[in-house]
């Protein structure tokens, strides 16, 4: 690519400010950024020096790749709004639930629609990007996607009525960290410093993401012997319920995107 192409992000929060990190590393991209606090502006604008406005047809009518990124109960009346400026852009939509067909409902069938799933890695270099596009997206629509995405995240095409399922995952990073934030305090009220805490949890996620990495499964087997600590531990697991409480955690997300489908 060798014009530089215009990208908006509108409702850049935590998600939007991923992506505009992303893409912002990517000289073949200019940026342009709307939510309406401007204090929040401003801050986006001087960390990733990119334009922004509280003004979404701004972005809108100079943009020809929009990246919706705000709440799914907000993105109807974005749309509705900037109605006027719709021209021939590329909208991708990463708003856990809403279907391809209901933005299709607003924008039209022939309108080139992308529903991505991206996780929070997408700050750090580690994210995982799923999506989908309508028909009337071409090949060089889903090139452009990629590069937007790919920069700090791995990026697949999967059938839409998986989005749900990998939605689940990206509400999981959050409660994986909610989780390992218990196991870390537990650590410090039986004593460790913060850091020694910190330093335990950062090696279990590091084996287990190198054991992964490497091709191994459970990484348990390696760790538990019988009668031991770590047995101990899992068998109080599964009498309370805990890896049935995590396939449910999946399920309720699930339902969850259902809801906000309507
Ligand atoms: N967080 C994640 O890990 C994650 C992962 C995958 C997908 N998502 C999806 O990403 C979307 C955003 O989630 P988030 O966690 O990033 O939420 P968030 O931090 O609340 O971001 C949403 C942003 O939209 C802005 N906004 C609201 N109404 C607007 C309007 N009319 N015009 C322009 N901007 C508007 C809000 O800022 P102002 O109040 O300043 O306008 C806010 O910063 C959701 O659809 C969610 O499903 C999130």
């Amino acid at each position: 690519m060798t014009e530089q192409y215009r990208v908006g992000v509108i409702g850049a929060g935590n998600m939007g400010s991923a992506i505009i990190n992303s893409i912002s590393q990517n000289e073949n991209y200019s940026i342009i950024a709307s939510r309406r606090t401007e204090q929040a502006l401003k801050e986006i604008k001087n960390q990733y020096e990119v334009e922004v406005t509280t003004d979404n047809n701004e972005v809108v009518s100079q943009s020809d790749v929009i990246i919706l990124g705000v709440k799914p109960n907000n993105l109807d009346e974005v749309l509705k709004g900037t109605r006027e400026f719709h021209n021939s852009q590329l909208w991708i939509s990463i708003a856990a639930g809403k279907t391809i067909q209901s933005i299709e409902e607003v924008l039209g069938k022939d309108s080139r629609i992308i529903r991505c799933m991206p996780n929070i890695g997408m700050n750090y270099g580690t994210g995982v990007v799923a999506y989908s596009s309508n028909e009337a997206c071409r090949e060089y629509d889903i090139r452009t996607f990629e590069e937007l995405f790919q920069g700090k995240a791995t990026c697949f095409k999967t059938d839409e009525a998986n989005m749900n399922l990998v939605t689940a995952s990206a509400s999981f990073m959050g409660n994986i960290g909610s989780m390992l934030d218990t196991f870390t305090k537990s650590l410090v009220k039986g004593g460790l410093s913060e850091s020694e805490a910190k330093l335990l949890t950062r090696s279990i996620l590091e084996t287990n993401n190198y054991y992964i990495s490497n091709g191994g499964g459970n990484i348990y087997e390696k760790v538990a012997s019988k009668g031991g600590t770590t047995e101990a531990a899992e068998k109080h697991a599964i009498t309370q319920g805990l890896h049935r409480i995590i396939e449910e955690m999946v399920l309720v997300s699930i339902k969850r995107c259902e809801e906000l489908e309507k």
